[in-house]
Parts: structure tokens; C-alpha cells; sequence
């Protein structure tokens, strides 16, 4: 892939690229929307990534040249702003740029840049964090910019939240950066504190992508967030402002009447998430792996019937999975509406069984489900 890579940028740009680096794709193993709330989630980085190459360039353009139409997009860096609509693949590189140049990055003149992916795109596998992670890296050494993991990530979350416009937590970037090959990321929101938990060599992942269009951006992932914001604020009042993450049912109950039916539902299904984030690490540590695919299953149910983003399509492929004896469990990953269901697995599950689920799922809704096995691989890094 870097060979390939290497010789499609030196045909565009007539350069040879000086940096390259890679940052992975995720899954989200249990913890859903709970970053955002402060809380606990745990996910993986996967064995497929998103690569970029830079060179310097010698005026102040910064060149990013799309794989798909060969489009090269120029912005002049005193003039960065927020492209649109049709040219938003290149808002992740640039508002990278712009946070690293805030951070004290010093950059007089401009790159050339081309990335290129084996992920599979719109499965909810969040390439957009693997196109930030791996940008940051390349930026840094292309400039000489020394700055730990943990900025890079923050950046990473910096671009979604205050230049795309999505309020994402920090889920996808963390893991992406911090991903290790056959463990978990575990995250703990609040203090943004990263470590590895022990996944069993014996497990597998599989994914099932719905191919129903998810919408991040589009509104229902902000509606969820918002949602959560107002029940944390009544749940606060009195006192000061606090994320979801600090407060207990019995808490939540004893404001109920207080707010919306869906802040209500939201906040449940925040609170009992979390304690299922401690509890499925903690069976990970003994090795207790029928625990954590109860809780993967509790997670998903907990998503359909009290955060509501789920979708008939997901809700589908998860009962279909578990009716398989070599399915531990399975629930949505990532933000939801569509996007892809993971299915934790003993090494015995194979592709007819995978197929045979794809099959009930295209005569249910006649879509052809993409079907893809991988394993948690190692974070970001310069290559
Ligand atoms: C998306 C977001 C993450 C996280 C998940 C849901 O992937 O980018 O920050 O909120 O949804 O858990």
C-alpha cells in the first residue's frame, strides 16, 4: 500500500513524498455515546488503516488531492476556514493543521498531500479519526513538531467538535492512537485517561455492515447528544455542572418528573452503560468471556429500546449473530442509525457462518450486507 501510494503522489504532484504515516480504523466494543458523557468505553483499533504522505511545498498552499476524482482542493494557509459540503473530506486534514498550528506548530509554507485507505468507508469503522490521527503524525514530523499521543488525540476531537461541527467524545480518536495489536483501548472519558485491556487470543471480530446509510453529522447523533446534555444539567442543578457520567439511577429517578421522557431514557441508558463498561473489563481481566457477550447483548438492548439508535436492519443482524453458537455477543458499534454491528466470536466461527447471516439479512431487507473478519491491530504511528 505505501509503494502504491508513494507512486500515485509522485504522479500528481510530480514530488516525492518526504513523510508518511497510518492510523487504524475502530470498533466500538461496548460503551455507546457514553464519551461524550464523561463515562467509560472500550474499543479497538483494527487491522485496516487510513495512510497518508506529505511533502513540503515551497509557497504557503496546502494541496490535498483526493484517491477517488484526482480533484487537487488548494487553500492558502493564512486563509484557513471551514470548506463546504462537496469539499468536506478535507476539512479532517485541515483542521488538523489548524489545531497543530494553534498548539505552537510553525509551519512558512504549505504541503502537498494524499492519502489512501483499506477501510472499508461508511461502515461506522470512524475512518474519519483514522484520516486525523494519521494526518497528525505526518504533520508533526513533516514540520518537526515533537507533541505526545494524548495532544494528538485531543486535536483529533478538536477537529470534530470545533471545525467539522460534530459533537463526538473522544472514542474514535483515542483508540485509533492508542489502539494496541490483540488487546482493547479502555477510556475513561472524564480524565482521559487511555489503557490496554486483555483480549482472549481465542476470540474473533466480525463485522456486519448494514449498509444503511448512517448520518453522523446529519443531526441525529447531535439530537442524541443534546438530549444528554439536558438531562445532565437538570441532574446538576443545585450544584455545579456535571456530565452524565457522575450521577447513579437512583439519582436520575429522583429527578424524573423533572425532565423530558427522552432525556430520562437517554440518561438510563448512559448510567447503566457505564457500569457495563467496568463490568465487562473486569471479566476481560478473569478471562470470563461469556460474561462480556451477555453485556455486549445488554448494550445493544439498552441502545434500541432507551438511547433509540439503533435501526431494524442492526437490530436484525444482532439476533441473527447470536443464534450462532460461536457468537459470544453482538451489538451496534459506533454512533448508530445504520453503520455496522459487531459480533464477538470464537476462533470457530468461519465464513459460512458469517455468509448464512448475510443471507437471512439480504431476503429480510434485500441488501447485500459487507461481511469482514479482523483483529484489534496497533495505534497510529509514522511509517
Ligand atoms: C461515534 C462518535 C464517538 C462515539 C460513538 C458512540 O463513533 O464519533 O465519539 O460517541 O459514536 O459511542
Amino acid at each position: 500500500m505505501k509503494e502504491t501510494l508513494a507512486s500515485n503522489f509522485e504522479k500528481i504532484y510530480s514530488q516525492k513524498p518526504e513523510v508518511f504515516a497510518q492510523a487504524p480504523g475502530r470498533i466500538e466494543f461496548i460503551g455507546n455515546h457514553t464519551d461524550y458523557n464523561g463515562g467509560y468505553t472500550m474499543g479497538a483499533a483494527i487491522d485496516r488503516v487510513v495512510m497518508v504522505a506529505l511533502a513540503k511545498r515551497t509557497d504557503t498552499l496546502l494541496c490535498f488531492a483526493s484517491a477517488k476524482s484526482g480533484e487537487i482542493v488548494k487553500i492558502d494557509l493564512k486563509d484557513i476556514k471551514k470548506q463546504p459540503r462537496e469539499y468536506n473530506w478535507v476539512n479532517y486534514p485541515l483542521g488538523v493543521f489548524k489545531f497543530l498550528l494553534e498548539a505552537g506548530m510553525k509551519a512558512d509554507t504549505g504541503f502537498n498531500m494524499l492519502d489512501m485507505s483499506n477501510l472499508p468507508a461508511g461502515s461506522g469503522l470512524s475512518s474519519s479519526a483514522a484520516i486525523e490521527l494519521s494526518t497528525a503524525f505526518a504533520l508533526c514530523k513533516l514540520y518537526g513538531f515533537e507533541c505526545d499521543l494524548k495532544t494528538k488525540v485531543r486535536i483529533g476531537r478538536k477537529c470534530e467538535n470545533l471545525f467539522v461541527g460534530m459533537p463526538c467524545g473522544i472514542l474514535d480518536q483515542g483508540v485509533s492512537g492508542f489502539g494496541k495489536k490483540d488487546a482493547l483501548v479502555f477510556i475513561d472519558c472524564k480524565s482521559e485517561e487511555f489503557s490496554n485491556a486483555p483480549l482472549p487470543q481465542e476470540c474473533k471480530f466480525w463485522l456486519f455492515n448494514s449498509t444503511k446509510k448512517h448520518a453522523l453529522v446529519d443531526g441525529m447523533y447531535e439530537a442524541r447528544h443534546n438530549e444528554c446534555m439536558e438531562a445532565a444539567k437538570i441532574l446538576s442543578e443545585g450544584g455545579e455542572d456535571r456530565l452524565l457520567r457522575e450521577f447513579s439511577i437512583a439519582d436520575l429517578e429522583a429527578k424524573k418528573d423533572k425532565m423530558s421522557a427522552n432525556a430520562y431514557k437517554r440518561a438510563k441508558h448512559i448510567i447503566e452503560e457505564n457500569r457495563r463498561v467496568l463490568e465487562a473489563k473486569k471479566a476481560l481481566e478473569a478471562d470470563d468471556i461469556k460474561t462480556v457477550g451477555k453485556l455486549m447483548v445488554a448494550s445493544h438492548e439498552s441502545s434500541r429500546d432507551l438511547f433509540e439508535n439503533s435501526c431494524p436492519e442492526l437490530d436484525f443482524l444482532v439476533a441473527e449473530a447470536v443464534k450462532n453458537p460461536h457468537v459470544y455477543g453482538a451489538r451496534l458499534s459506533g454512533g448508530g442509525f445504520g453503520g455496522a454491528v459487531l459480533a464477538l466470536t470464537d476462533k470457530d466461527f468461519c465464513e459460512t457462518d458469517a455468509q448464512k447471516i448475510a443471507e437471512a439479512y439480504q431476503n429480510k431487507f434485500g441488501l447485500k450486507p459487507a461481511v469482514f473478519a479482523c483483529s484489534a491491530g496497533d495505534g497510529a504511528k509514522n511509517i
